[in-house]
């Protein structure tokens, strides 16, 4: 049994679906909610599937107080979902080829710092793209930079507004990042 932990930052409605997912599973569970905000809305969804929860600042994770929480709890895998901080190297060096991110575009296009979020949908919008999508894919030292995993591509109306792309993000992520953790997984 592969034991999952999610960082997150804010609201975790990928973490929600990846919880559901694996409710049931005898290949991997969900074992640990880990964020950098103690008022992140993810910290609320791991209560409604009694998740033990974890906070951390961005110091006590370069003092590598989270990466000790992760051995502790025997964590596989660990899934970065809306997680906003940059991993530092000792704890992706702890996680070879076993730390994998989700990002709300098409990489290598809208990624890097300060790419997160709304900001992404604004500028997919201001550039008059007809399409976007998501991208899953390894965790190194670079922000969106590791091996691409899997993406999903939906078209954008000329009407979407930055929201409607966000909309159609999310439910691309919701739909297809449970299945491709279970693959990788396997
Ligand atoms: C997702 O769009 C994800 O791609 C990005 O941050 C957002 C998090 O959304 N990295 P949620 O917190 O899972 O609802």
């Amino acid at each position: 049994m592969q034991r999952l932990a999610i960082l997150a930052s804010g609201s975790g409605s990928n973490a929600e679906k990846i919880m559901e997912y694996f409710q049931k599973s005898k290949k991997a569970s969900v074992a640990l909610i880990a964020s950098n905000k103690t008022d992140a809305f993810v910290l609320e969804r791991a209560k409604k599937f009694q998740v033990p929860t974890f906070t951390f600042s961005r110091k006590e994770m370069q003092e590598g107080k989270l990466l000790e929480k992760l051995k502790q709890e025997k964590i596989d895998w660990v899934i970065l979902a809306g997680f906003l901080l940059k991993i530092p190297e000792d704890l992706i060096r702890a996680f070879p080829d076993r730390m994998v991110n989700i990002h709300p575009a098409l990489l290598p296009n809208y990624g890097g710092k300060g790419m997160y979020g709304m900001h992404v949908h604004e500028a997919v919008k201001a550039a008059g793209d007809e399409s976007t999508g998501i991208t899953i894919h390894l965790v190194n030292e670079n922000y969106d930079d590791g091996k691409i995993i899997f993406q999903s591509a939906t078209a954008i109306d000329p009407t979407d507004t930055p929201e409607d792309i966000a909309q159609k993000v999310h439910a691309l992520e919701h739909r297809y990042f449970p299945e491709v953790i279970e693959s990788l997984i396997k």
